[in-house]
């Protein structure tokens, strides 16, 4: 009977994380999707609580205890620092795959149980849940600026990086061969997590959010492998939902930076560029936030694109007055999304959703672009690399074939930062030096503040 418990309630996580998922897919359905997927965790966590093969509580609950205490704070981090917390995640995933791999293969060599099938399981588990530990924690350090966010090469990285996972597979298909070669099994460990790391260090902080979404996939599949280990329907099911949806996410990601995955893994992106444009004396015009809320009080249309800045300045409320009252002076006011703008997929919808903009007023990059020519005023908020013109022409570049939004060919572009200092990829914006561009200096949320109170002292006048 409690078998059949078990597994009933493992059916209904399965539907819960499906169901999690596809609420996921529409903004408006995310925060439903949350829920379903919390409802799926519960079933089953419960649904193993009641396994009679438990042979005691003590240590699940001293886990539990850990598990929340490192948890809760992590749940306290600002958006910002989301993408370095799922990162997390993974690590802690693939260490609890890699963990169950090492004591599921003793326990089976000591009772003499080891068959190929459950080498081979352990074999992938192991590999891979090794791997996305080292790999998520370096990935994490990177976007934490624990450690150099630039890449770290050197000569013959990549031949010294496939020699390694070749070794590593070699010792993984010996040991599924003759599973009691248990000398070899300390080698793979080592090997798996020594791949993690370098496989992780030439990469650029850039491209960390989507290496995040492959880890995703790994840690994924080491779950799937953990259930065959485990002979666990529900981790090979949840394993599997997030496996693919991690690769899914990033060829969604890789796409919108127009990069192959190669390129992602072995591009070294992110280094710093030794451009001639960049030793050039350039010099850009500056506006005023007043002489910037004039511009756009003139105007017919305004076309704001938020970036990163706005994410950091927590400048979206503000952002938020402000199409208010370009909208209440008749200005036919959108927002430009960009896939890849801020640090993680859907970072912008997330900020403008939470300061209650209509949604139907985000547009996304593709369906705006062919009407920037037509624009009246760009208002670029803290966004660098997405509105980069030299992403369409400089072949040199390491954000060139990247898609952007076209700030550029807007009559008049409003630029907000503070500085002239570059974005993520580390290089110059020529958009800054272009004959339509004002630079508007400042932090987004006092700067687009001071916007609001220029029309808020005009409405009172
Ligand atoms: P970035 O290129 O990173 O530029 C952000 C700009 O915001 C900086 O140049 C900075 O200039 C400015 N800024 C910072 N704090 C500010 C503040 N308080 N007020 C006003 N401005 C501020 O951002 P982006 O255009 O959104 O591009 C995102 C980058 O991340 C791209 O390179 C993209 O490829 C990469 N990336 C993103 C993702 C996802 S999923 N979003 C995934 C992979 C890669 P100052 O310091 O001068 O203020």
């Amino acid at each position: 009977m409690i078998e059949i418990i078990i597994q009933i309630s493992y059916l209904v996580a399965t539907a819960l994380f499906i169901l999690s998922l596809k609420f996921m897919n529409k903004p408006h359905t995310a925060r439903m999707g949350v829920f379903f997927g919390v409802g799926g965790m519960t079933a089953a966590v419960v649904g193993t609580l009641l396994n009679p093969h438990i042979v005691g509580y003590e240590w699940i609950v001293v886990g539990l205890v850990i598990g929340t205490i490192i948890g809760v704070p992590l749940s306290w981090v600002p958006l910002t620092a989301v993408p370095q917390r799922t990162a997390l995640s993974h690590a802690f995933g693939g260490l609890a795959a890699g963990l169950v791999g090492v004591a599921k293969y003793y326990l089976w060599l000591e009772e003499g149980a080891l068959t190929q099938f459950r080498t081979g399981a352990i074999v992938l588990e192991i590999l891979l849940g090794f791997l996305t530990f080292t790999g998520s924690l370096m990935a994490a350090g990177k976007l934490q600026e624990i450690i150099p966010t630039r890449p770290i090469t050197y000569k013959g990285q990549n031949l010294i990086n496939l020699a390694l996972l070749s070794i590593a597979i070699i010792i993984g298909v010996y040991l599924v061969i003759h599973p009691e070669a248990s000398f070899l099994f300390p080698a793979l460990i080592v090997l798996s997590l020594l791949f993690g790391v370098l496989l992780i260090i030439p990469i650029g902080g850039a491209d960390m959010p989507t290496v995040i979404a492959l880890l995703n996939s790994y840690a994924g599949l080491a779950a799937v492998a953990m259930g065959f280990v485990l002979e666990n329907k529900l981790l090979i099911a949840a394993g599997a939902l997030d496996g693919s949806s991690g690769l899914i996410l990033s060829i969604i990601m890789c796409r919108a930076m127009n990069r192959s995955f190669a390129n992602v893994l072995f591009g070294a992106f992110g280094q710093l560029q030794t451009s001639a444009g960049t030793a050039e004396q350039r010099t850009v015009k500056s506006a005023t936030a007043e002489d910037a809320a004039q511009i756009m009080e003139n105007a017919n249309s305004v076309v704001i694109i938020p970036g990163y800045g706005m994410a950091v300045a927590q400048a979206q409320h503000r952002v938020r007055d402000l199409y208010e009252h370009l909208t209440k002076r008749g200005v036919d006011v959108k927002f430009a999304i960009h896939p890849v703008a801020g640090r993680m997929p859907g970072h912008m919808n997330v900020l403008l959703a939470e300061a209650e903009i209509p949604y139907d007023r985000l547009i996304e990059m593709d369906d705006i672009n062919p009407e920037m020519s037509e624009v009246d005023v760009a208002l670029v908020i803290g966004a660098n690399d997405v509105v980069n013109p030299a992403a369409r022409h400089d072949k040199g570049s390491p954000i060139y074939g990247m898609p952007i939004i076209d700030a550029d060919k807007a009559k008049t572009v409003l630029a907000n930062k503070r500085s002239m200092n570059a974005g993520f990829a580390g290089i110059e914006n020529e958009l800054y030096y272009a004959q339509n561009t004002l630079m508007v200096f400042g932090d987004a949320k006092s700067t687009i503040g001071e916007m609001v109170k220029y029309f808020a002292g005009e409405s009172g006048m």
